[in-house]
């Protein structure tokens, strides 16, 4: 009789050949640079020790001048959105964030984040899906909220700097703009009209970097 191991192990599509079967697994020797083959050619940072991209997210001096503006991030809350592969995750977590939540849309980029956080072990929570709904619904509320490269990509940028503004607790200590497309600078001056939102509380009430 076979068994519950032998059924769920030899379970195949209907039109799998064995080369195609056999191609599912890897027959390398055990070590945390064979996930990051999973996407080679992919990456877009530059992971620290493995051939991987070309872009030092891992070691990117806007997050070092945030973190010293913020005079150091240690046992701080911290809402991520757009990680890509979780570099700037990790700086937060190595600058001694109490807690990170990372939200990524994308698939591929949230896998990679995994398999950046199972090779670095660096304490955070990657979730996968978009971060506007997020923003919209959570009653969580975080020290610190990071949106970095992310305005450009949105519609409505307006709507999200203020949605932004929800999730933000009472910690805070500077704000900075970066970038300079017409799409976040429009943001920004409208988020200081924003009802309800006095000019510069963003910078009062929020650290955050939007780029654009
Ligand atoms: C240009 S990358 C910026 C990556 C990184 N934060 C940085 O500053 O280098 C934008 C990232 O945001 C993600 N993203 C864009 N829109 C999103 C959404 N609505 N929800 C979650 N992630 C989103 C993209 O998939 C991508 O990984």
């Amino acid at each position: 009789m076979r068994t519950f191991f032998d059924r769920i192990f030899s379970r195949k599509p209907a039109n799998a050949t064995a080369e195609s079967v056999i191609s599912l697994y890897s027959q390398d020797y055990p070590s945390p640079d064979n996930a990051f083959k999973l996407f080679e050619g992919e990456w877009t940072s530059k992971v620290p020790g493995v051939p991987t991209g070309q872009i030092d997210l891992f070691s990117d001096g806007r997050i070092d001048w945030l973190t010293q503006q913020c005079g150091g991030l240690s046992g701080k809350s911290i809402l991520e959105l757009g990680p890509l592969e979780g570099g700037h995750t990790h700086m937060l977590a190595k600058a001694g964030a109490g807690r990170i939540l990372s939200i990524e849309a994308n698939r591929q980029a949230f896998l990679r984040c995994l398999v950046v956080q199972a090779a670095l072990k660096f304490d955070a929570e990657f979730l996968l899906g978009d971060f506007r709904s997020y923003l919209k619904d959570t009653e969580e509320r975080f020290d610190f909220l990071l949106a970095s490269g992310v305005l450009y990509h949105m519609t409505n940028p307006e709507e999200m700097l203020a949605d932004m503004r929800f999730s933000l607790g009472s910690w805070a200590t500077a704000a900075k703009a970066i970038g300079s497309t017409a799409s976040a600078t429009r943001a920004k001056r409208r988020y200081r009209e924003y009802p309800g939102c006095p000019a510069g509380q963003l910078v009062k009430s929020a650290c955050c970097i939007v780029a654009a």
